[in-house]
């Protein structure tokens, strides 16, 4: 498998550049499903899922052509309702997102169950309701989801969330733009991304209103037409930077950002005594002589997002006394954990609740990458260690951030890749004319 060796006792310095928004990539990639025209969309971060979406996509008929690394044309007037590659279905969580717009484009979807990062239960129940409300016939069965809608084509619903889900609200928005009539969508989660997606939506030709709050209001219509949307800035890849810059001791400004979508993760950081100083389309970050212990929830947004966690926990190994983290999203998302103990870290997990004695050095060891943010957590801990560190299973860190190695040896950083050509989890980047 796929390896990363760090040299520790890193200080970054310099600038670097964010990419689009992965959660945001992975949602308005199978919503072009939708669409009967060329869908132009520009700030793609070249990652593992965003390809692995694209080939799911021209396996169902969809023509996508590269206009550079990061800007696509996806062409889906041809795209057939059949099967698409359950395997790699399994590989994503956003695979989802093709149950709606299959649903909402075919009136008929089949996929495999969504995989992703293993932190606790991740049902998608919500997503099945939604679908039912919207007048879909919906089972799983043998590992697979079947929906057909009952009438050939949805029909507008009001749906109350049972928990704030970021991928049952977006799915939803999916399946209801063609359906027939008004949806709305109650306790709906207020992330950036699903305002993107909104927006996205709305620029090939669907009414959306309401993203960004908790009520959203979708009035159907019969067809979407063909436009180009431009992603916005990852707000998960410009936060794990901004805590590898506090972490390292560093100086590093931060590009191409909104830094309204930061403000969480900037509050807590200037609790643990880093400086941030935000600018238009940019933030910088310089490192605390001495960082400060503090405690930490994470919440839906607006709150402190659970996907900055990881990150977090690492820091706070640097903090000086007992810092506590609880997780409000997930039920297990510190696996991490014993891969830093590894490393010397002094923290005990019970349920959502860590609890971290921060102010001891790091070892370089041996880790593992759990999952994506566990993964880039990892890295982080790799810089700040005495050591070297070697870090398994990357595929996951290379679902969803683009160029990271590349990105941080700029600033300053010291990580090799060792290529492992047999690891199945490798897939290269989808390369369609
Ligand atoms: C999305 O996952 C993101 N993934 C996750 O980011 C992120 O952690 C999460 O939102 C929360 O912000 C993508 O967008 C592809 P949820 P999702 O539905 O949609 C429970 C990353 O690192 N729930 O908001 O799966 C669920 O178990 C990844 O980029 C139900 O009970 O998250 C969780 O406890 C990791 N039933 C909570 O709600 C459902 O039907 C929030 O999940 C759906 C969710």
């Amino acid at each position: 498998m796929d390896q990363y060796i760090i040299h520790g006792g890193t200080t970054l310095r310099g600038e670097v550049e964010i990419s689009g928004a992965k959660n945001a990539a992975v949602a308005i990639i199978p919503a072009a499903l939708l669409v009967k025209g060329v869908c132009r969309i520009e700030n793609i971060p070249q990652i593992s899922d965003t390809d692995t979406l694209l080939t799911i996509l021209v396996e169902l008929g969809a023509r996508v052509s590269y206009i550079n690394k990061n800007t696509i044309e996806i062409d889906c007037s041809n795209a057939r309702c059949q099967d698409a590659p359950f395997e790699l279905m399994r590989k994503i969580r956003a695979s989802y997102y093709l149950i709606g717009s299959m649903l909402g484009r075919f009136g008929s979807a089949k996929t495999t169950m969504p995989g992703g990062c293993n932190f606790g239960v991740r049902p998608i129940d919500q997503h099945i309701k939604g679908m039912r409300a919207l007048g879909a016939d919906v089972n799983v069965e043998g590992g697979f989801v079947y929906a057909d809608a009952l009438d050939g084509r949805l029909h507008g619903s009001r749906i109350y969330l049972d928990k704030v889900s970021v991928g049952a609200t977006m799915n939803i928005m999916i399946a209801a733009v063609l359906a027939e009539g008004r949806t709305v969508i109650e306790n709906a989660a207020r992330e950036p991304h699903i305002v993107d997606l909104a927006n996205f939506l709305n620029s090939m030709g669907a009414d959306v209103r309401g993203a960004g709050t908790d009520s959203i209001r979708i009035n159907g219509v019969d067809e979407l037409h063909g436009g180009s949307y431009s992603i916005i800035p990852d707000q998960i890849e410009a936060g794990t930077y901004m805590v590898a810059a506090a972490a390292t001791g560093g100086e590093v400004l931060i590009t191409n950002i909104i830094p309204k979508h930061l403000e969480g993760i900037s509050a807590k950081l200037r609790e643990t005594g880093t400086f941030i100083e935000e600018y238009e389309e940019a933030i910088l970050v310089r490192g605390a002589e001495k960082l400060r212990r503090i405690n930490l929830k994470t919440m839906p947004y607006p709150g402190f997002p659970t996907d900055m966690q990881p990150q977090f926990g690492v820091l706070l190994c640097q903090a000086n006394g007992t810092s506590v983290i609880t997780e409000g999203i997930y039920d297990n998302r510190f696996k991490y954990v014993n891969e830093l103990r590894k490393m010397g870290a002094e923290i005990q997990v019970d349920g959502r609740v860590c609890v971290i004695d921060g102010g001891r050095r790091l070892s370089g060891a041996p880790v593992h990458a759990c999952d994506l943010r566990a993964g880039a957590a990892m890295v982080i801990a790799g810089m700040i260690a005495d050591g070297t560190t070697v870090i398994d299973d990357v595929h996951y860190i290379e679902r969803g951030y683009e160029r990271f190695v590349e990105k941080l040896n700029a600033l300053g950083a010291d990580i090799t890749v060792r290529y492992d050509d047999d690891d199945p989890e490798r897939i290269g980047l989808y390369s369609v004319s």
